[in-house]
């Protein structure tokens, strides 16, 4: 019998089947049955209701001329880079709200490492995404009540101009004057005005590489409300991302210097070519790699490890006070990964800055995090110091993530996965998500989905079993 015929023939002879004709039954019934199944008119509706609320956040964002009062706030606590708070963050999808982000509150501070884990799909890039203003407009907006604070280090300004900062020198009588020379053209000639005197101008400082300096400030913002115009200033300098794949940010029809040229030029004031070069070199040498051999390069000519350190060079050109490195090392072998790792922990010192490292792997957050924050479906479930998150893993998903991590201490046969799927992300449902994936529930977890409680000083859990001593103890 032809293959077609056969096929033909195993149909019909299951609809005769009593045991095959039930099982169609089933399968049409539970396509109609399904939580996630709507109608092309309750699309419709959603499509329709969608716009309007899409068209106020959107016009929100691309306001002009903003009171900077909207926008500019305090840190709560001086000595973070960093705070979410309360960030929600939805997708208004055709087929229902999508809450990726869904009230999450924590803190990089300076000069630390914040891990933060979870598995895929459970709003980690989303909520590094969210900081960059980045979420995928016009679906993604970051929703009312959402405070993302992040302490940025802004050029001074006057009469809409950059403040130099000049040369000083002592002068005959022994007092501070600015610094003075005659003003030349590109060729060197000095410049003269029409009546044939020479123009003198202010010696502006400049740092090794020859790149003008200008007074900085420190202000806060609230990126949730702040406009596009104002984020395109921050994005790239103050906070720059290393993503799981750098040939997504690396331009295949260019040589690598010349993209990290671009860079300089871009992001730094009054930086030129000649001074951008020298800049480029001294970033490639810092992540490890000989100038003279990359820099005429393209991307593709490029091992994987490489093209990592060239994004790095790249991302360290601005000297950005916060790197978001997402699945940084993902991609790479595992001898790769650690170099990679080592040379993040390296220069995050160098330009004493913080680093928020997404990662699904936790193992990598061991090697180097701080801080650790667990995430599931869009909310946070435990968060703590390093030690207190793998010494002491409260939630029953910490507990699962750290079975599930391969370690060369223990041998076993096969790697423990937690059974069972995260919840529909537009059908939430209003107890703990984990619930249907806990060996450990009790009855109060049938109940609301529970608050975030201090276990200690550092140490924070979102699980019924640990609201109080009592129901700690039922613990099935
Ligand atoms: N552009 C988008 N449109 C709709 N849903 C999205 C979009 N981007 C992300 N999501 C949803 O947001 C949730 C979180 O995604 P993400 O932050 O990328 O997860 P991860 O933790 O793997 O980084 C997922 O359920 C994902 O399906
Ligand atoms: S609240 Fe209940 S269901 Fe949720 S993780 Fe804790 S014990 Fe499990
Ligand atoms: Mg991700």
């Amino acid at each position: 019998m032809s293959d077609e015929k056969e096929k033909k023939s195993l149909v019909k002879r299951l609809f005769k089947n009593e045991e095959g004709s039930a099982f169609f039954q089933r399968l049409f019934k539970s396509n109609k049955d399904k939580s996630g199944f709507i109608s092309g008119k309750e699309s419709r509706r959603i499509s329709k209701a969608n716009s309007k609320i899409i068209k106020q956040y959107e016009a929100q964002k691309k306001r002009k001329n903003v009171s900077e009062s909207e926008y500019v706030t305090e840190m709560k606590d001086p000595k973070n880079i960093v705070e979410f708070e309360n960030l929600h963050t939805y997708f208004f999808t055709d087929a229902g709200t999508v809450k990726a982000v869904g009230g999450v509150t924590f803190s990089v501070p300076q000069g630390a490492t914040v891990g933060v884990v979870g598995e895929s799909g459970c709003g980690k890039s989303v909520t590094a995404f969210s900081l960059m203003q980045l979420v995928a407009a016009p679906t993604g907006q970051i929703i009312e009540g959402s405070e993302i604070r992040f302490r940025s280090t802004v050029y001074k300004e006057q009469d809409g101009q950059k403040v130099p900062i000049y040369e000083y020198e002592t002068d005959e009588n022994g007092a501070e004057k600015i610094k003075e020379r005659q003003k030349l053209d590109k060729r060197g000639v000095p410049l003269r005005d029409k009546q044939g005197s020479v123009l003198i101008e202010k010696v502006q400082k400049t740092d090794h590489n020859g790149i003008p300096l200008f007074e900085t400030e420190e202000k806060v913002y609230n990126v949730a409300k702040m406009p596009t115009e104002i984020m395109r200033k921050i994005r790239g300098r103050e906070i720059a991302m290393i993503f799981q794949e750098p040939m997504t940010s690396l331009n295949p029809i260019f040589t690598i210097g010349d993209q990290l040229d671009e860079v300089v030029l871009l992001h730094i004031p009054g930086a030129t070519k000649e001074s951008a070069k020298k800049r480029t070199y001294e970033m490639l040498k810092l992540v490890g790699i000989i100038p003279e051999n990359v820099y005429k390069r393209y991307p593709h000519e490029l091992s994987g490890g490489m093209r990592q350190r060239v994004m790095i060079a790249m991302v360290l050109a601005c000297t950005p006070k916060l790197i978001i490195a997402d699945e940084p090392t993902t991609a790479l072998d595992v001898t790769i990964q650690a170099q990679i790792l080592d040379l993040l922990r390296d220069i995050k010192d160098q330009i004493s800055g913080s680093i928020m490292l997404i990662t699904h792997d936790l193992g990598v957050i061991a090697e180097m995090a701080d801080f650790v924050v667990v995430m599931y479906a869009g909310r946070i479930i435990e968060m703590g110091t390093a030690k207190d998150v793998f010494d002491k893993p409260m939630h029953p998903y910490t507990i699962g993530l750290q079975k599930s991590k391969p370690s060369v201490n223990k041998q076993v046969d096969r790697l423990y996965s937690i059974p069972g799927n995260v919840p529909n992300p537009i059908n939430m449902p209003a107890h703990c998500y984990f619930k249907g994936r806990c060996e450990k529930r009790i009855a109060a977890c049938d109940g609301e989905y529970p608050c975030i409680i201090d276990v200690s000083s550092t140490h924070k859990v979102a699980c019924h079993l640990y609201m109080d001593e009592n129901t700690a103890k039922e613990g099935k």
